[in-house]
């Protein structure tokens, strides 16, 4: 594996091996890498010739009052992991390369960006599709793999893409889950002990929302009944929100009978720590 850390190298890199017709997988993060991680690269790695990862805690995505100081980093642990999962380059820029002096560019995919955590996090899915379209102009990957623990990123990231005319398919990777059910993520670190042995009520609730809807349809009784258990829960601070949306618009799923596939996503926070994940349920035909 080749660590690279200079952007026109990358882009050198990444122009010959395209010219000498390699498909290049491609997997952004944020590093402090886990087995969602992993298994992207897995997928990634089977489905190219080249298997480019990147580590990048990227300013522009938090807000001021967020953990971007804290967020957890390990590049030696995590070029040890790349290494084992078979990545051929780990790209890892220093971030006054990515946003040099003067920097003003940001791109944002409207109306999605309002809803569910771009309503609590202002600013966020532009931080995130600013790095993402740059990351992606450097890499030139032909396919890019993104986790659907962050369902709205995914959305987003598949809407630029197409409405930028890219020419980059967007590839979903399961949420993998610890064996009681929470979601694998970086953050999960901040969590005490407690906290951490509540965490899987997040998924509970999910799963009961989802068990509502699936067997009468009722979508404002899941909701209500999936936030009574958070509500009662004592190590639960905060909801963010506890969302029933159409899985393709994230416009909120308000029909029923709907045929389209049901996003049920939620934000909750255990002390410092801000917990998401989601689940879908399938449209009926
Ligand atoms: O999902 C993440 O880790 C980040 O949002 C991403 C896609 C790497 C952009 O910084």
């Amino acid at each position: 594996m080749e660590t690279i850390t200079s952007i026109n190298q990358a882009k050198k890199i990444t122009e010959e091996l395209r010219h000498q017709g390699k498909i290049i997988g491609f997997v952004p993060t944020m590093g402090y890498l886990h087995q969602g991680h992993l298994s992207l690269m897995e997928k990634a790695g089977k489905q190219s010739d080249i298997l480019f990862i990147s580590i990048f805690v990227n300013p522009l995505q938090f807000g001021p009052s967020e953990d971007f100081k804290k967020y957890p980093r390990d590049l030696n642990r995590d070029s040890e992991l790349a290494k084992g999962a078979g990545v051929d380059y780990l790209f890892n820029p220093p971030s006054g390369d990515m946003y040099g002096p003067g920097f003003k560019t940001t791109v944002s995919v409207r109306d999605l960006d309002q809803v569910m955590c771009g309503k609590y996090r202002p600013g966020h899915f532009n931080g995130v599709c600013t790095v993402v379209l740059k990351l992606f102009n450097i890499i030139k990957p032909h396919r890019a793999y993104f986790g659907q623990k962050d369902y709205q990123q995914l959305i987003i990231t598949k809407r630029m893409v197409s409405d930028l005319n890219l020419d980059i398919e967007i590839i979903a990777g399961k949420t993998v889950r610890e064996e009681d059910g929470l979601a694998v993520s970086s953050r999960n670190v901040y969590l005490e002990r407690q906290q951490r042995a509540n965490a899987p009520l997040l998924y509970k609730s999910l799963k009961e929302a989802k068990k509502i809807v699936e067997k009468n349809r009722d979508l404002e009784l899941a909701r209500k009944m999936a936030m009574q258990m958070l509500k009662d829960n004592e190590f639960v601070e905060k909801i963010d929100y506890f969302d029933l949306r159409d899985a393709e618009t994230l416009e909120p799923a308000l029909d029923t009978g709907t045929k389209n596939d049901i996003l049920i996503a939620a934000a909750i926070w255990m002390g410092k720590t801000r917990l998401i994940d989601n689940i879908i349920v399938r449209g009926k035909d």
